[in-house]
């Protein structure tokens, strides 16, 4: 959702806070704002991007060594100058950036409404602003008082930083479930709602957990809960590269993941598979192992493409561990009264570790019993700190909003630990295991192998780049994949695209196939091989135009379609892996064909901290 950057210290602040936003704009990029605190609370903000407000700012006054910005994705109120943050009160005493949602804000209007308070926005952010100015003047206590002393009143999420004209030295920063890194330098502080921006300024973070509030002076900074109990900060040091999140030479970040993929699943199982014998060895689960191997069943979360990743954990587990799985949106697991009972497992999947739903699906399990393990790529964030367990996907950060290199690191995390079960419960026997782990090894190198030559790839996104619908097929493994692709393409080009398993074209889509309908099948040399031969003959039996993956040298399909995609043989467990990259590079050459802004898609977020 929306970033959040901050700065306290003795340089100037605005070069910081434009830096930090530019890093942090693949959470929102509706609208843009910086507040400064110098004698008097300076707030610019305008509609549109990061590039937009800097181009506003040119010729302002911009000095101060305090300051906030703000990049935002609107959930209250459409994206304008006046609904973009920060948010000043109306007295002009306190500024303020929101991440997150105020559920009460209408009763808390009408409140403040009844003593007076006008507003210019509809957002909910505003109410809060004059709420704690409300308590500040009406109570003459300090700003941290009425910070905390609002935030009691409020139900709802948040991540804020709140300045106060009247102590110009201090930014308050609080948090419930959205996102909250404070970043510890010498003589100053960063705050941020990642790591992203600040670790070109320090590696000593702290993160801060649900009700905690930290009053950040310049040279000291106190951690304690809303209800004022003091808490004893842990401070990590992060290991993250400043390279990792830069574009590398690649016209965009998109591009960038989908061929950093080798380097990014080479990472995820490098330390965790050993040789001769091959074995797995997963510490995150050490402690966990018995209950993992005796499950009766695993219950997996998720959202969008990580949802997706955990379609492929079901297959995995089923055939390699023989253990009954339930794959569910976390956003309707949670509201369903999901019957949950004591040894069950269940995994939530998320890249960035914060996603709102599958954050609450998490704690809903962890109260009724469960034993929660997390998949997730940013170390630190909420969901792996909620969890009885996990393993981190070292796939690096992830900025395009369109997930790559993260699904294809989730999808050798569940590989791995779906071997590991099989063949802790024997289900699969040393041979195969031993070939199975072999196979997952050599995937960085065939992905290698796709990348290499992508201008047939490249060629059928000219041809198809101007079609209104797309359908993708698949079967087994494969079916997961079409979904995958479909969504990469809908969601970075606006082209209408379904994912269906290949079986029910039959019960529905077939209706559409016509000589415009571009139908992607992904089709590798698997058990289910005959049957989709099949059903790429029902597409052309209704003149529809058929792009397949296939596996290298297959000599059938390619006689039935119209354009063929290659991808190596692997095992049919591993496919995936493989039959997803041509989709993504496809979604991709298709949407910059359109003009389409591949980084930052309209109306998405990379990170969805709201429900
Ligand atoms: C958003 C992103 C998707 C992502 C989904 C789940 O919708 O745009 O790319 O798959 O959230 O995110 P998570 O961080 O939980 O994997």
């Amino acid at each position: 959702m929306c970033g959040i950057v901050g700065y306290i210290g003795h340089k100037q602040a605005y070069p910081i806070l434009l830096a930090g936003l530019k890093r942090l704009e693949y959470r929102g990029y509706d609208s843009a704002g910086i507040a400064l605190l110098n004698g008097e609370n300076r707030i610019y903000k305008c509609k549109g991007k990061v590039s937009d407000l800097e181009n506003y700012m040119t010729g302002k006054n911009v000095s101060g060594t305090i300051g906030i910005g703000h990049t935002r994705w609107a959930t209250h109120g459409e994206p304008n100058d006046i609904n973009a943050h920060p948010h000043m009160s109306m007295n002009g005493i306190f500024t303020i950036i929101h991440n997150g949602i105020i559920e009460n804000y209408s009763q808390l209007r009408k409140r403040l409404e009844d003593r007076g308070y006008t507003f210019k926005s509809d957002t909910d952010t505003e109410i809060l602003v004059n709420l704690i100015e409300y308590i500040y003047l009406k109570g003459q206590v300090s700003a941290e008082i009425a910070v905390r002393l609002a935030l009691t009143k409020v139900i709802g999420a948040y991540g804020i930083l709140v300045m106060c004209k009247e102590e110009p030295d201090v930014i308050i920063a609080a948090r419930k479930g959205s996102p909250l890194v404070v970043g510890v330098g010498n003589g100053e502080y960063f705050l941020a709602s990642d790591a992203t921006p600040i670790i070109e300024h320090t590696n000593r973070v702290v993160y801060l957990n649900d009700n905690d509030v930290a009053v950040v002076h310049r040279d000291e900074i106190t951690f304690k809960t809303i209800m004022n109990v003091k808490i004893t900060p842990i401070i990590q040091n992060i290991d993250l590269d400043i390279g990792e999140i830069e574009k590398g030479g690649f016209d965009h970040f998109m591009l960038k993941e989908i061929f950093e993929q080798p380097r990014a699943i080479e990472d995820t199982f490098r330390g965790r598979i050993s040789r001769s014998p091959n074995d797995i060895h997963l510490g995150g689960l050490f402690h966990v192992m018995d209950k993992l191997v005796t499950a009766k069943r695993i219950i997996i979360i998720g959202c969008g493409t990580s949802w997706h990743a955990g379609l492929v954990g079901e297959y995995l587990f089923e055939e390699l561990a023989r253990i009954p799985v339930e794959v569910e949106y976390a956003s309707e697991f949670r509201y369903r009264y999901p019957v949950i009972l004591h040894n069950d497992i269940v995994i939530a999947i998320s890249q960035s570790g914060e996603t709102a739903d599958t954050l609450a699906a998490v704690k809903l399990a962890k109260e009724q019993g469960a034993t929660v393990i997390g998949i997730c790529n940013v170390v630190g964030s909420s969901i792996p700190r909620e969890t009885n367990a996990g393993v981190y996907t070292h796939a690096g950060p992830e900025i395009g909003v369109a997930s790559t290199k993260a699904f294809t690191a989730q999808v050798t995390v569940l590989s791995m630990i779906a071997m590991l079960l099989g063949h802790e419960r024997k289900v699969i026997s040393e041979n195969d295991y031993q070939k199975l782990v072999e196979s997952l090894m050599e995937i960085p190198e065939k992905i290698d192998y796709i990348l290499k030559d992508v201008t047939k790839i490249q060629e059928i996104a000219k041809l198809y780049k101007n079609a209104n619908n797309c359908l993708y097929l698949g079967r087994g493994y494969l079916f997961p994949v079409a979904l995958e692709g479909a969504l990469k393409l809908k969601e970075i080009s606006y082209i209408h695209a379904e994912g269906y398993p290949a079986a029910e074209m039959k019960h529905g889509p077939i209706a559409l196939i016509d000589e415009h309908m571009p139908v992607f099948v992904i089709a590798a040399k698997d058990k289910s091989y005959e049957k989709i031969v099949s059903n790429i003959q029902e597409v052309k039996a209704r003149k529809g135009i058929v792009i397949a993956i296939v596996s290298e040298g297959d000599t059938v399909i390619r006689e039935l379609a119209d354009h063929v995609m290659e991808v190596p043989l692997t095992d049919e467990a591993l496919a995936p892996l493989l039959a997803v990259i041509p989709l993504q590079l496809l979604s991709y050459y298709i949407a910059v064909l359109r003009g389409c802004n591949v980084d930052q898609p309209r109306n998405l977020a990379k990170s969805v901290t709201v429900e």
